[in-house]
């Protein structure tokens, strides 16, 4: 693996200058790790960019055949930055770069595994039903607290979340907000293994190694007929992102954001 871990940024130019967004190649292996660990992974405009070059340019990268996703010890995401939706709340803009990320899980081509630790929440959830091999700690806990925040689902969740556990557990999740262990999302299709924190990286690049050791242009085909279209996914990621624009300017979301950041006054 290079030595030096380097940053993606939203034209696709490398430096090393921001490391919230860490970028290493490890032969057809590239690694996407979220590092802001201070902020438990909460993701920025800017990590989004980050994160979306880091994919659209593995498109192209014809030495890359996998992708991971992974994030630093106790937290792979807290989901959005609150401070940033409590700025897209006033000024009626929600970023375009979590579009853009968004689009980009949904449109590659190739296949993502993730490993998850600690936190994933909202996105850090909704991420997952992207990816293509799901490898948890057993510390992991998933929860997207869309509807206690005033907001809605995103990431096409409200889509595909349903078809993989169906309508009762998507609403549990999506909408009551009740988190799921790791071993719970296992059962609900979510997560394929759980394993010991200490063995949760070696376990997914090696999941990660074993699918870029298979034919690249098999693995594309077979893929894209289990995926589907990506298109009835970037059509509902855009119809959700409408609604959750309006929702961010609620009273309901702008009194939840107060309170998450008042908490500790
Ligand atoms: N946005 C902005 N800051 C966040 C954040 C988020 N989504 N999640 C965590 N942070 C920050 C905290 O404000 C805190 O910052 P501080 O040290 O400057 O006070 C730091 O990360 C550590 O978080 P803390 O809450 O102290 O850690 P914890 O271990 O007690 O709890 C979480 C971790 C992830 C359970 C908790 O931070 C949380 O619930 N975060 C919000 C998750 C969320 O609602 N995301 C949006 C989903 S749509």
């Amino acid at each position: 693996m290079r030595d030096l871990l380097e940053r993606v940024d939203c034209a696709g130019k490398r430096t090393n200058l921001m490391p919230d967004i860490l970028v290493a190649d490890d032969g057809p292996v590239r690694t996407i790790r979220m590092n802001r660990p201070e902020k438990k992974n909460a993701l920025t405009q800017a990590m989004y960019d980050a994160m979306a070059a880091a994919i659209e340019e593995a498109g192209r990268r014809t030495e890359t055949r996998c992708l991971m996703i992974a994030g630093a010890p106790g937290a792979f995401c807290a989901g959005n930055d609150i401070n940033d939706f409590v700025a897209a709340s006033r000024s009626g803009a929600l970023g375009a770069q979590v579009l853009r990320f968004l689009h980009a899980l949904a449109r590659r081509e190739k296949p993502l595994v993730a490993a998850v630790q600690g936190a994933a929440i909202g996105i850090g959830t909704t991420m997952l039903l992207h990816c293509d091999h799901v490898v948890a700690a057993s510390d992991a806990t998933l929860a997207t607290p869309f509807a206690a925040l005033g907001l809605v689902p995103e990431a096409a969740s409200s889509l595909i979340a349903p078809r993989l556990m169906g309508h009762a557990r998507a609403f549990a999740l999506l909408v009551m907000g009740q988190p799921l262990s790791a071993e719970e999302a296992k059962a609900a299709g979510l997560v394929n293994a759980v394993v010991a924190p200490e063995a949760l990286e070696p376990a997914a690049l090696a999941a990660a190694r074993a699918i870029a050791a298979l034919p690249p242009e098999g693995v594309k085909a077979a893929r894209a007929l289990l995926r589907g279209s990506p298109e009835e996914i970037v059509a509902r990621i855009d119809q959700e992102a409408d609604v959750f624009k309006q929702r961010l300017a609620s009273p309901e979301a702008k009194a939840a954001f107060a309170a998450f950041l008042n908490r500790k006054k």
